[in-house]
């Protein structure tokens, strides 16, 4: 294999990388080969192989792509076949070797412990297709209500430190802006095309009622976990998000009305704009609940313009209270999850754990470090990372 990899290397590095690549069009069986070429110089073998798609393509071909690369102009064509070949072969051997991450949580079966977090990037059909497709075993959809916000624009602002892009990231963005229907189409849909992933359906009501609907439809569309978002911190209307996630008692009435819509197993997202999260979650459990998701997002003002004394994000000259996550929030959130943990009534509680994870490299080692530290059991992240 490691043999494979240098000849890969080597031979990738005579391409020419052409414009209009001639390879290309001269490949009988479609095959975008200077986009293979591209993946692979920048060591993106997965991406390469992906171009190549499953079928047997290369075998009995006389290889017209060689006798069109511009190289042989210089010395000899690019080995194409040959690096064809060499990573279907090393693809094939890292799928054997892959161990198996699969789990079940809430009695669902998932492929790995790897999901989507609630968040705009997985807002519509095509976002959590793409994310199924990239190897994530399940999304949390972004939170559907019945009623439609009023979106600010712009909505996010980044905390940049030296070279890092971010080192976190301010939102006041709310709940969906699609309509019930579309975001149940979504989904309907989804579960369709994507039969083994997991779909967390995130809702919010504004009242009992609200809830058990929600729930209800959720699972009639083929949801197959239910989450409660009682933590966005930045909703516009009063009893909403967090105040919910900051009131024991509103916590029991919505667990309990979503309960009551639905068979499905059912999350409660935490608010950390709190001390005690074991109290919350407790509440939860105990109206019906069968896990907690945690954390969203801080509340935080952040980037003050020191001569307009506005923060990020600043919208026709006003600014608001948003939540603060990323790579910063991860500390937090495993206090929160730690002191959840180390309760007796929820020691064997599932939790679906999020807040700042960042490197799909170090998922392995985070995974195994995390569910012997805190007995975690999913890993979400609102990311566009490639598993
Ligand atoms: C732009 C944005 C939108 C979000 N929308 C939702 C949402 O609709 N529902 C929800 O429960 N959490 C929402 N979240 C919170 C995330 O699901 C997550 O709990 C939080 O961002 C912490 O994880 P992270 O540090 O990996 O981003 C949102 C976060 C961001 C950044």
């Amino acid at each position: 294999m490691r043999y494979e990899a240098i000849r890969i290397k080597s031979e990738v590095g005579r391409c020419l990388l052409c414009h209009e690549a001639p390879c290309t069009k001269a490949c009988p069986h479609g095959i975008r080969i200077e986009r293979v070429m591209r993946a692979l110089r920048f060591e993106n073998n997965l991406g390469a192989t992906r171009q190549l798609g499953s079928g047997n393509i290369c075998v009995d071909c006389e290889a017209p792509c060689m006798a069109a690369c511009n190289r042989k102009n210089l010395d000899r064509p690019v080995e194409i076949t040959r690096i064809v070949k060499d990573i279907k072969n090393s693809h094939m051997k890292i799928q054997e070797k892959r161990p198996d991450l699969s789990i079940d949580f809430c009695g669902v079966h998932c492929e790995n412990p790897f999901f989507l977090s609630s968040s705009v990037v997985g807002s519509n059909y095509e976002m959590v297709a793409k994310a199924f497709d990239m190897g994530w075993a399940g999304a949390a959809f972004k939170t559907i209500g019945l009623f439609l916000p009023d979106e600010a624009s712009p909505r996010f602002a980044a905390m940049e430190k030296e070279s890092t892009p971010f080192v976190g990231f301010k939102n006041i963005e709310q709940i969906s802006d699609h309509t019930l229907e579309e975001n149940l189409e979504y989904l309907k849909q989804l579960k369709i095309d994507y039969p083994s992933k997991v779909i967390i359906a995130s809702i919010m009501g504004q009242n009992e009622e609200e809830w058990a609907i929600l729930a209800q439809k959720m699972e009639e569309v083929g949801a197959d976990i239910i989450e409660c978002n009682f933590s966005c911190p930045q909703m516009v209307g009063d009893g909403l998000g967090s105040d919910v996630g900051t009131n024991l008692e509103l916590v029991q009435k919505y667990t309990k009305a979503a309960r009551r819509g639905t068979t499905l197993p059912i999350l409660a997202k935490m608010t950390p704009n709190i001390t005690k999260m074991e109290d919350t979650a407790r509440t939860a459990i105990q109206a019906g609940a069968d896990g907690i998701a945690a954390i969203n997002t801080i509340k935080s003002i952040m980037n003050v313009n020191l001569n307009s004394f506005k923060s990020e994000p600043e919208v026709t000259g006003k600014s608001a209270v948003g939540g603060y996550s990323g790579k910063a929030v991860k500390p937090i959130a495993l206090r929160f999850i730690h002191d959840m943990k180390k309760q007796e009534a929820l020691e064997n509680i599932p939790i679906s754990g999020m807040g700042g994870l960042r490197h799909g490299t170090m998922r392995r080692s985070l995974l195994q470090w995390a569910a012997k530290r805190f007995r975690l059991q999913l890993l979400s992240c609102n990311m566009d990372t490639e598993l």
